[in-house]
Parts: C-alpha cells; structure tokens; sequence
C-alpha cells in the first residue's frame, strides 16, 4: 500500500503545490518511488522530465480511482495536492490520508487561514514553509511557529521547508535536471515529511487527544 500523504488549506498560494513536487523528488532521491497527484480542476498538468509520476487527478472519480490503485501497491508514496479553495475535498482527504499537512507561509494572513484549518480538520499537521534563512527575519518568524505550537501542540512540524530562490523550478513545465538547491531542498523536506509520517502512523490518535486536552 503507498503511503498517502494529502496538502491541503483552504488559503492560496501557501505552497502546497510546490510541496508536493518537493517531496516527490526527494522521494525519488532517497530511492523511494513517489507519484504527484493534481486535483484542482484549474490547473495544468505538468509531467515532463520528472523523475516520478505524475497522475491526474482533477476528476473526482479518476482521483477516488487513483486512491483505490494506491492501496495495492506494494510501496512508495501517493503525495496529493489539494487547493482550489475546497473545504469539502480538504475533510475528505485528510479522513482518507496517512498524513494531512498543511503548509503556511509566515504573514498574518496564512496564520488565520491556517488557524480555521487546523480546528476544521483535527488530524491535520502544520508545516512552515517557503520560511525565512536570514537570521533577523527567521528570530521574527518563529513567533508564528511559537504561537501556532501554543494554540495546536503537537501539530506543528517545527522545522520548516526554507525559501529557496530556485523554487519555481519545480511547477515549471518540465523538471529535467533540478538545481542543488532545489534538490538539497528535497531531500531535506522528505526527510522532515518521513519523520513525522512515522510518529503519525504510531501514534495515529495523539494528535487528537492533543487538540482536546
Ligand atoms: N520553499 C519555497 N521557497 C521559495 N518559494 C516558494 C517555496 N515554495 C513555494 N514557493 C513559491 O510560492 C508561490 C506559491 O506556491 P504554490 O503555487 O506551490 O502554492 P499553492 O498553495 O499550491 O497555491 P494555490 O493555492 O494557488 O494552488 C510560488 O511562486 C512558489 O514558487
Ligand atoms: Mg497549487
């Protein structure tokens, strides 16, 4: 069975997409097969050059189809990329996914988008991203991580997928040969991903107890 991994939020423009392409390459670098799967209806489908396939998902029935394949494969990663501003979609999948995350972006704007989120969809984890390097602007950043730790604990990813300047790479047309620092980027993120997916997988209900307590 592939391991399901779902991006979700209500809010544009946080890096789900982005993510997802992150994650499915560094997959493929650690050596892990990895499908992306779109599911907003209006988006392109960009498959070219890519290490790791990328399915389409943006029918409902071909995207329950692609799920229902998922469960007999023998390994690897389903990495789904939600968006299109659906809440319907975003409940469902994180019910049928391993792992829920939902990426923010440090503004104000990401933090309530996200906050509605994290209490809509209890099984979610939070995952900052596209995050600050500097040091000045990172210290400032970490007030949202800091807050957002007080408000959920125990479902937020601490550390956070860094800005990287190459990052459009990723959603362009074709992937051929992808930068260091985007590939650095990747291994990275799949790494931070892999980790939590396990404690998630072990402790499938912690989060929960963690939002009542
Ligand atoms: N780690 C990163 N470092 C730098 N820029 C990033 C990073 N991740 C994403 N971005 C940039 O942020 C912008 C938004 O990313 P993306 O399209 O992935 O978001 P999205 O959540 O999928 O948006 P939408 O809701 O519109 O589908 C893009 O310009 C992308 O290049
Ligand atoms: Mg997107």
């Amino acid at each position: 069975m592939s391991k399901f991994v779902y991006l979700g939020g209500q809010k544009g423009g946080t890096t789900k997409t982005t993510t997802a392409h992150l994650l499915c390459l560094g997959a493929i670098l650690r050596g892990e097969p990895a499908a992306y799967v779109l599911t907003d209806p209006h988006r392109q489908i960009k498959s070219e050059g890519r290490p790791y396939a990328v399915l389409d998902g943006r029918e409902p029935q071909k995207l329950a189809q692609i799920i229902t394949a998922s469960h007999s494969t023998q390994n690897g990663w389903l990495i789904v990329d939600g968006g299109g501003n659906r809440p319907a979609l975003d409940a469902k999948l994180t019910e049928q996914a391993d792992l829920c995350i939902l990426p923010f972006r440090p503004s104000e704007e990401d933090l309530d988008a996200l906050a509605l989120d994290m209490q809509a969809l209890p099984q979610a984890v939070a995952w900052p991203s596209a995050w600050p390097t500097n040091r000045m602007a990172m210290q400032s950043a970490q007030y949202f991580i800091d807050g957002l730790e007080k408000a959920f604990p125990l479902r937020v990813i601490t550390a956070p997928i860094f800005f990287v300047n190459s990052a459009a790479e990723l959603l362009s047309a074709s992937l051929d040969s992808p930068s260091t620092p985007v590939r650095n980027a990747a291994r990275r993120a799949f790494d931070i991903m892999t980790a939590c997916y396990t404690m998630n997988v072990k402790h499938p209900t912690e989060h929960q107890d963690a939002a009542v307590a």
